[in-house]
């Protein structure tokens, strides 16, 4: 059973059909450019950004909670003679060790992993996947924006030809606060327009609003580095921009090492001048 909450396994075929999108690949392609070291894909799916990174000779490890997905992904890489490290994880349970100088969460799929305890947990684990240091850009949806869409219309994501015909994919979303339910619509039709069959996706995903994941993340033992409101790294706009891109930096001290100091300086502080002072946790830095 896939550890992600909705069911990739069962459209992990039909994926490739109907998800075109290419709008990101230049900016992770920048933000790859330079590591020179290992480079952590969370929730990577078919490879729809991986290929192109491993491609420009990024040393990529793929992790997605879909083994069928990643029975896609590894046929893809096979098939054009690349090679990936391919692991089937839960995000938020990840264990490889800080080895990572970058870890990358595309396509705004944080917002897959629902309420705040696996929030928290997802963002820990990648925390300690990473090399002190290291930057993690996870990506999300402005919900201000997005939850104009969360209406109960029923929405075309558009039309695909497909052998013998073609696939239409149409999605009604409801909710928003922060939960959504999203009911994902597959119709196939024959080369005649008639319609062959009909398959149902349901999906949930959280709009994650600004401030409390920046809080979530500094607690989880991050700096945030930039957050840039659109793939061409336009500023986050918070009333127009599509989605909130973070670049976040780890620590160079766990955060549990860094709340310790902080303690112990508080009581240094007191101890010589019985006075608190507030930016004792500047020691993580
Ligand atoms: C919308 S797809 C995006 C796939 C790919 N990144 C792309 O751009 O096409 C979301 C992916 O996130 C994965 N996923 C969601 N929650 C996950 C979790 N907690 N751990 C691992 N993978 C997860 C799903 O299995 C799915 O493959």
């Amino acid at each position: 059973m896939s550890s992600a909450q909705i069911d990739y396994d069962s459209i992990a075929e039909i994926y490739d059909w109907y998800v075109d999108a290419d709008y990101d690949i230049p900016f992770f392609l920048e933000e790859t450019a330079d590591v020179g070291g290992p480079v952590l894909e969370l929730t990577a799916g078919t490879g729809r950004l991986s290929l192109a990174l491993i491609q420009a000779g990024v040393q990529l490890t793929c992790v997605d909670g879909s083994r069928g997905m990643l029975a896609v992904l590894s046929r893809k890489l096979k098939d054009r003679g690349l090679t990936a490290e391919v692991l089937c994880a839960d995000v938020c349970r990840l264990d490889l060790g800080a080895r990572f100088r970058l870890a990358l969460l595309p396509f705004q799929s944080f917002m897959e992993i629902t309420g705040e305890p696996r929030q928290r947990q997802a963002l820990a684990a990648v925390f300690a996947c990473l090399v002190p240091g290291g930057r993690f850009v996870c990506t999300m949806h402005n919900p201000a924006v997005r939850r104009t869409q969360v209406d109960g219309t029923q929405r075309l994501v558009g039309r695909f030809a497909i052998s013998g015909g073609s696939l239409v994919v149409s999605g009604v979303e409801r909710g928003g606060r922060p939960l959504v339910k999203r009911l994902q619509v597959f119709e196939f039709f024959d080369g005649d327009g008639r319609l062959r069959s009909k398959r149902l996706l349901p999906m949930a995903f959280e709009l994650v609003e600004r401030d409390r994941f920046e809080t979530m993340a500094r607690e989880a033992g991050f700096h945030v580095l930039a957050l840039y409101g659109n793939y061409d790294r336009s500023a986050f706009d918070a009333d127009r921009s599509p989605v909130m891109i973070w670049i976040l930096q780890r620590a160079r001290v766990q955060p549990s090492a860094a709340a310790h100091e902080a303690q112990a300086a508080r009581r240094r502080t007191r101890r010589s001048s019985g006075v608190a002072l507030a930016g004792a946790a500047s020691s993580v830095r």
